[in-house]
């Protein structure tokens, strides 16, 4: 018998094979549009990525409401992905549904404000203590950015980022550790330059190695999530941050903080929960409900660093900015998502129900005897293949394992419950329901039976 992180392969195979058997029978109308979309989409689908799940043609969606959607073939779903975090506070929030209504009638861009950005630059630097506010399209733009306005704001050219990081397709976080060495990500289409001159990279949790990337002085910042959510899971060690922003800080570096998934500690984010001091703050995907947009904070030192390096700077082209960016559409978005949908209460529900999955999903690794654990940031739970959570991302690393990850998934799916296609990521939104979580524990529990 061949086993794999404590499963039968052999029978792994087969329940795969079997499972796509089934989608495939029963998604007529999916078959049929991927069969068009083949015509006239490269790769088959709007984005590429859109291939990566483990069913055997795209799932075409009808329509989506809070913790569910509906396929083109009428299969009803609970969706614990949601949008992998896009739709973090559930499907088209009722609040945000009836601002773009409104705001449909009154104008979409404009390249000029309207009143809410106002409100929401208030709202964001009360909720997350960061007086300064910007924005942008999306999370990678937000990083994009504010990675220059902290090399024009320190006048040093490098960055630092942890080990199996991902900020969004923001080149220069591409850079991995092999063999202890920087080296440029190999599936890096379209790169040029070499990235190592620029970037530098250490594991987290590793306190010496943060203190030695940052002694010459030439880091301008680190961009980092305070938990690592792109690699699996991998939580910050006690202490971790507290001594590693003082390593930060006495070297002048900046220190910046991207919550777009960690956002999901809490209203005020892990920056808030944990009471870290970032110089910058980025957050995108959930902010506008899942309208695009993101936005970026500063510190009031920070804030005057960045407006003097504009003002000093010749006249034209900064780099930073879009021409849809903080548009009136997404603005409308993000202040009715701030003002009603990214609520405490809402953010106490998620909480509650987060923890009945994670307790679940342990119990049933322990039924089963897998060698599995159960990671959790606040509302994001995810299993892993391994007895431990991993330390830093080389151990997270070792653990993925996406053909078995496509088996579980295939079969949830397949029972009407969808997860991240990327490692083994659940959400719960303010509308998942207990009886969901459970009937997902249920559906872990039975995949697993076949399994092992
Ligand atoms: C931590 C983090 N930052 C930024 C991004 C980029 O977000 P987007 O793809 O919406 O630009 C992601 C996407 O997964 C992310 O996980």
């Amino acid at each position: 018998m061949s086993t794999r992180h404590g499963i039968d392969w052999n029978k792994a195979q087969a329940l795969f094979k079997a499972e796509r058997e089934t989608f495939a029978a029963q998604r007529r109308r999916s078959r049929e549009l991927s069969r068009q979309a083949a015509e006239h989409l490269a790769f088959g689908v709007p984005l590429h990525w859109m291939n990566d799940w483990s069913t055997p043609f795209s799932l075409y969606v009808d329509r989506a409401k809070g913790a569910r959607f509906r396929d083109v073939d009428g299969f009803d779903y609970t969706d614990f992905c949601l949008g992998d975090t896009g739709a973090m506070f559930g499907h088209a929030p009722a609040p945000v549904a009836r601002a773009l209504t409104e705001q449909g009638t009154k104008g979409l861009t404009a390249m000029l404000p309207s009143e809410d950005a106002v409100w929401v630059s208030r709202e964001l630097a009360r909720r997350f203590g960061l007086p300064f506010w910007q924005f942008a399209m999306t999370a990678t733009d937000a990083n994009r950015f504010v990675l220059r306005w902290a090399r024009a704001a320190t006048g040093r050219s490098k960055v630092l980022v942890f080990n199996g990081c991902y900020h969004g397709t923001v080149d220069d976080v591409f850079v991995d550790l092999v063999d202890g060495r920087p080296r440029q990500r190999d599936s890096l289409l379209g790169q040029v330059y070499d990235l190592t001159q620029h970037t530098r990279v250490v594991e987290f949790n590793h306190l010496e190695a943060l203190e030695a990337a940052l002694a010459d002085g030439e880091v301008a910042c680190v961009l980092a999530e305070p938990a690592m959510t792109n690699i699996g899971m991998v939580l910050p060690e006690p202490g971790y941050w507290e001594a590693a922003q003082a390593i930060i800080r006495r070297h002048g570096t900046l220190l910046v903080i991207d919550e777009t998934h960690t956002i999901s500690t809490g209203p005020g984010g892990y920056t808030r929960a944990h009471g870290l001091a970032p110089d910058a703050f980025v957050l995108g995907k959930p902010i506008g409900g899942g309208v695009p947009c993101a936005v970026y904070g500063f510190s009031a030192e920070l804030a005057e660093r960045v407006q003097a390096a504009k003002r000093n700077a010749p006249p034209g082209h900064s780099g930073v900015g879009t021409t849809l960016t903080a548009n009136l559409l997404a603005m409308a978005a993000m202040r009715a998502t701030l003002a009603e949908v990214m609520t405490e209460a809402a953010y106490a529900h998620m909480f509650a129900l987060a923890e009945r999955l994670a307790e679940g999903l342990r119990s049933v690794i322990e039924r089963r005897g897998v060698p599995w654990c159960v990671t959790q940031v606040g509302a994001r739970t995810e299993f892993q293949f391994s007895p431990a959570p991993p330390r830093n991302g080389s151990e997270a690393e070792c653990i993925l394992d996406s053909e078995l990850e496509h088996v579980i998934h295939l079969y949830l799916l397949n029972r009407g419950l969808l997860i991240t296609p990327f490692h083994n990521m659940i959400l719960v939104c303010p509308d998942t329901t207990a009886s969901d979580v459970d009937r997902l524990i249920a559906a872990f529990d039975e995949v697993l039976a076949a399994i092992v």
